[in-house]
């Protein structure tokens, strides 16, 4: 079974990235042949600065390598560095019709919003497709967010074997070159709070990063935002956002036994936050102290994204053979 996901290099990952994403890609990583890129040519359509581009792609592979990728059983590399790529997206656009992509909600979304498109923002799902289709990918864990572009590629794949492949039969699809994948859809692990009580999100300002000195995380969970319940009252964990943090954190007994100090009382805030400060640190310890490691060996990095690239562009240039074959480019 061959598993793909790409990540755009979008900013810092903070604690709500990891626990609704990262960790179940990490996981995943077991469960067959794993290939994880870092969407480069997708940000293109946001980050307009190179240096930023650099250092952010830079950064994907750090996170994932410190927080338990293993490049001998995953395959991490940057989207660029497949140029195939690019080729099987134009490709592709030539059987994509325009209200496929027209129907697309983040497009939609993000006009309504007033952003000016471009024509990279409108193609984005068909380079997401040939992401997909160009590495016979089985399975592709996304968020709920990209559910759509799933079903688009699904979509473009089918067009593309009815137009190009002979014996191709939609209902089973066998007898295609391109593989129709299916999507797995993460589970929405219960929303992680950021320091103000809302969804933690960095268009909010409110995360607390994995990555960030150790200083500045302790601060941020200092500062998360509860009520004035004094110290010796009795206090609500349900509706504490320390509490919400600890439960991603927390063992059921550890759990279960800091319940039982909000409901006595007698415990104030500032202690719960420091538990939190503890259990941040016990799970993120070692994953910190690996990155601080990677940092300073950018040879190993850019070596596994090299041997990365490699390993994929052998897949990709396999089915970029059939494509160009039956599209008579060859
Ligand atoms: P952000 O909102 O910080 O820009 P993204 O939209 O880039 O984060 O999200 C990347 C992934 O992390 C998505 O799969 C999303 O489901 C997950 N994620 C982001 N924020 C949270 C959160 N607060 N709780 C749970 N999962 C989250
Ligand atoms: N569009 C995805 C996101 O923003 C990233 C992505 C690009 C991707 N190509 C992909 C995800 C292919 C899965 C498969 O999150």
């Amino acid at each position: 079974m061959r598993i793909l996901s790409g990540v755009q290099p979008s900013g810092k990952l903070h604690i709500g990235n990891y626990f609704g994403a990262i960790r179940q890609f990490v996981e995943l990583q077991h469960k067959g042949s794993g290939l994880y890129f870092i969407a480069d040519l997708h940000a293109l359509t946001t980050i307009r600065d190179p240096d930023k581009m650099r250092s952010l792609s830079r950064d994907v592979a750090l996170d994932f390598l410190a927080l338990g990728l293993d490049p001998d059983k995953a395959t991490l590399f940057k989207q660029s560095d497949v140029p195939e790529v690019s080729e099987l997206s134009w490709i592709l656009s030539t059987v994509t019709p325009m209200g496929l992509l027209e129907r697309a909600h983040s497009y939609k979304d993000k006009v309504a919003h007033g952003i000016s498109p471009d024509h990279g923002l409108f193609a984005y799902p068909v380079l997401m497709a040939a992401d997909i289709l160009i590495y016979r990918s089985d399975v592709v864990p996304v968020g709920k967010d990209q559910k759509q572009h799933l079903e688009i590629t699904r979509d473009i794949a089918v067009k593309f074997n009815q137009t190009y492949c002979k014996g191709f039969d939609p209902a089973t699809g066998k007898g295609g070159v391109l593989t129709l994948p299916d999507p797995m859809i993460m589970e929405d692990s219960a929303v992680v709070p950021g320091v103000d009580g809302q969804k933690m999100s960095k268009s909010y300002g409110n995360t607390i990063d994995l990555f960030a000195p150790d200083k500045e995380t302790q601060k941020k969970i200092m500062s998360v935002k509860t009520d004035s319940t004094p110290v010796e009252a009795p206090k609500d964990p349900d509706k504490c956002n320390v509490f919400a943090l600890l439960k991603h954190f927390a063992s059921p007994q550890e759990l279960a036994a800091i319940r039982e100090q909000y409901v006595k009382g007698g415990v104030g805030y500032g202690e719960f936050k420091k538990k939190l400060v503890e259990f941040f640190m016990r799970q993120f310890g070692e994953a910190r102290k690996k990155r601080l490691e990677l940092e300073k060996n950018t040879d190993y990095v850019d070596d596994v994204l090299r041997k990365g690239a490699e390993r994929a562009r052998k897949i990709a240039s396999e089915v970029m053979d059939d494509v160009r074959r039956v599209t008579g480019l060859r």
